[in-house]
Formats: C-alpha cells, structure tokens, sequence
C-alpha cells in the first residue's frame, strides 16, 4: 500500500500518463465532428492557435504549480494565499463531476466491446437491429446502464489504488502503446472503404457561407480545456508527481501535440467509415454508439472483429482519462491525511471516493440521455448539466483565475524557477510573458461565457 507521495518512474511514464489523461473519448467524438462542422482546416488552425496561445500557457502554470509546491491543486493554491484555495477546490469538483458522466459513457464503451465479441462467438443480438434502435435497448435500461458504470468506476478505483507509479503509470505504459495500434488498425480499414474519401472532405474542406469564426473559436476552446484536461488540476496533480530534472515546457509541448495526433487519426478511423457506409456524422454519444455500430455491423464478420477492436480501444482511452480524474480527486484526500501527519491510505480513499462517483454518477445512469423523463436541471439532461456545471463553467473559470493569478499577482518568475531548475532552459519566455497577461485570460474569457451560454442553445 502506498502511504507516501507518489513519484513517477520516468519522464516518459509521466508523459505517457498526461497523454493518456488527455486523449480520451473527448478526441473520439468531439474533435472530428467538431472539426468538419465548424470550418475544417480552419479550425485546426484556430484549434492550433488556441493551443499556443493558451493550452500550452496553462499546462506549464500548472505543471510548474504542481511540481514545486509538490502537493495537489487545493494545498497547491493554498501555498500561495488561502483565499486561492478556491481555484483548487473547482478542479477537484470538475473531476468529481466530469467521471460522474464520463463513467455512465465509459459503461457504454464497455456493454459494446463485451456485445461485438459475444457476436463474434455466434450470439446474433446485432442481427436485423439498427443502431440507434439497439442503442436505445443499452441506455434506457435502467439496470445495464448502472452496472456498467459500476463496472467502469471498478476498473478505474482498481488502477488508482495500485498508486502513481504501479497503477496509473503501468497501465497508461500498457494502454496506449496499445491504443495506438489498435487505432491504426481501424484507419487502415476506414480508409480503404469505397466512398471513404468524402469523410476526409468533410473533415477538411471549408465552406464559407457556413463558417461562423466565433463559433469556431468556441468550440475550439471547450475542446481544447477538455481534451487537454486543463483547468481542472490534473497537471497539477500529475506534475506533482514528476521529478525536477524534466523540462516543464517541453513537456507542455509535446502533450498538445501528440493529443491532437490522436485526435485527427481518431478523425481518419471514424469519418471515412461513416461517410462510405452513406451515414450522417454527428457527435457525441450517438456517434460513437449509434452510428458507428451501424457502420461496423454493415461489414459482416470483419466488421464484428473491427468493432471489437474500436469499443476495446475506446475504453482504453476512456480509462486512462478516467484515471487521472480520480486521481485528482483522491490525492487531494491523501495529501490532506499527510498534512495532518496520518498515512496516506490511498486504498482507503480511492474506495470512499469511487463510491462517491458511483453515486453521484447514477442520475446520469438512469437518465437514459435525457429520455427518460426524470426531472431535468436546467432544462438540461443529466449528462449534458454536468458537463454545464464542469466543461461549461469551472474548468475555463479557473483557466481564466490560472493565468491572471500567475501573470498579475505572483508573476512569472515563480514559474521560471521552477521550469529553469537543473539547467533547464525556459523557451519562449517573452512569448509566455505577453500571453499570461493579455491573451490568454482574454481568450478563455470569451470561451468561458459563449460557451456557458451555448448549453442552453442546442
Ligand atoms: N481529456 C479527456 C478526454 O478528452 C477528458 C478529461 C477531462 C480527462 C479532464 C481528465 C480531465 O476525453
């Protein structure tokens, strides 16, 4: 049992763990879609720009802020002045929130993969059913719904309690190795089909009389907080674990990048397939279950074993987000039991946490994605509420709070102490300088009141 702080193995465990918290279901069905419907290669590039400006700028506060305080994002702020208490204890309730919903769906991910190899083996359940038909018999049944997302919950509390170094870093060092050439698999199959080619189109082309540049930029800034699961204090929590000979920035640098790698050869896996089955794309939920189920079961028997391999990679791009999700909310409990000079007892929290999650998350569970006539906060359905109440709010709230805090108030050459130790250089300086002043909280602004706004304009 792990009582002390936890440390990762190497820099690469480390890496390999941020990338696995960020490329999640997030780059599966949000950034394609979103890609193709808000001006293609334009809003790669405004998605790009967004990353330099503010993506980047963010990780580094918060991984700076993690790795010299050493502690996770509440003690973290605290170190600074009691009253920025508060900005850690968001990112506490946006991971306790986001797993909430994240596990109903991570549920989903594995009813299918377990659906494709019992039809593999012969059980024709797929046979003569459409997929939104079949999708509709998973999420409102009330009891698939909720031992799926206990099941996922049981799985991640499972490879948090191994600890930082025996269970995340291990299974992220397994699972995305894996990821990736499971998503390799399904491309070279996706693009191959006739027709596939219009997926690409439709993901790439511009068409202006449909390009509306602020839409762009809002959508482009929810996805980039949440694919790059800033704002919440995973980076804190995570950079806290990492040894101080690594250089911060680059590690900012690389993150981004090879999650927008994934998110774009996600883009290649789903698009094509969808468009050469003749299907209309869409996102979220009844993309990645509805219309790709119709796609794969619309193959014949390869399909059934290619629709194995893409539920089987989407959980293990679900579990290593869902990972660090716990993982913020628990070390926050851990860290406080050794503030108070008590063991750390991860295993002892990780359970009264996950159980928490559970409970928490089974409104989202029942709520058969807002068909099920339970009352409704907002008028939103449960899940989309507390993606409101995290991605909506208090994940760019806090980017906003992050960057102003650190640019006007401690000032950037706490940051530079802690990115230049043991020779490091700090690259870009000047650029960082301008941009956690002005630019960045000027920009998560915007996204943070359009976006707040566009949940109630759906
Ligand atoms: N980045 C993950 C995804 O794209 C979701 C996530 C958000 C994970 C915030 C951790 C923290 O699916």
């Amino acid at each position: 049992m792990e009582n002390k702080r936890g440390q990762w193995g190497s820099n690469l465990g480390f890496l390999m763990a941020a990338i696995g918290s960020a490329v999640g279901l997030g780059n599966l069905w949000g950034f394609p879609y979103k890609m193709g419907a808000n001006g293609g290669f334009a809003f790669l590039l405004i998605y790009l720009m967004l990353v330099a400006f503010c993506g980047i700028i963010i990780m580094s506060i918060e991984m700076s802020l993690g790795r010299k305080t050493g502690k996770s994002p509440v003690l973290a702020f605290a170190q600074i002045g009691k009253q920025y208490k508060f900005i850690g204890w968001m990112g506490v309730l946006s991971a306790f929130v986001i797993l909430s919903f994240y596990s109903t769906i991570g549920g989903y991910v594995i009813k299918y993969m377990v659906d494709f190899i019992l039809n593999i083996f012969g059980n024709n359940s797929f046979k003569g059913v459409g997929g939104a038909e079949y999708f509709a018999s998973v999420f409102s049944n009330p009891v698939t719904s909720i031992t799926y997302h206990i099941l996922f919950m049981v799985i991640t509390i499972g490879i948090v309690m191994g600890g930082v170094n025996k269970g995340i870093e291990n299974f992220n060092k397994i699972a995305m190795p894996s990821l990736l050439v499971m998503l390799l698999v399904v491309i070279v199959r996706s693009v191959t089909l006739p027709g596939s080619v219009d997926g690409i189109k439709f993901m790439f082309s511009f068409s202006g009389a449909e390009f509306n540049f602020f839409k762009a930029v809002r959508a482009a800034g929810g996805q980039m907080l949440f694919s790059l699961s800033l704002g919440m204090g995973c980076l804190i929590t995570y950079g806290s674990y990492l040894s101080k000979k690594e250089n911060i920035v680059k590690n900012a640098f690389i993150i981004p990048i090879a999650d927008t790698v994934f998110a774009l050869m996600a883009g290649f896996a789903i698009l094509p397939a969808v468009f050469a089955k003749g299907l209309d794309p869409a996102s979220g939920p009844s993309l990645l279950f509805q219309t790709l189920h119709e796609v794969f079961n619309s193959m014949g028997y390869i399909g059934l074993i290619l629709g194995f391999i893409f539920y089987m990679l989407a959980l293990f791009a679900a579990l290593t987000s869902s990972v660090s999700l716990l993982e913020v909310a628990c070390a926050h409990f851990i860290d406080t039991r050794l503030e108070m000079g008590k063991s750390g007892n991860r295993r002892m929290v990780t359970a009264i946490v996950g159980t928490a999650v559970i409970i928490f998350g089974i409104p989202v569970a029942l709520d058969a994605l807002g068909s099920s006539g339970m009352y409704q906060p907002l008028g939103l359905c449960w899940l989309d509420f507390y993606d409101f109440l995290s991605e909506g709010i208090m994940m760019p709230l806090a980017a906003v709070f992050m960057s102003l805090l650190m640019g006007w108030k401690i000032g950037l050459g706490y940051m530079e102490n802690e990115i230049t130790l043991e020779g490091n250089k700090f690259i870009g300086k000047s650029f960082f300088a301008i941009c956690i002043k002005y630019i960045t909280p000027l920009l998560m602004s915007f996204v943070l009141i359009s976006l707040a706004l566009s949940f109630f304009n759906r």
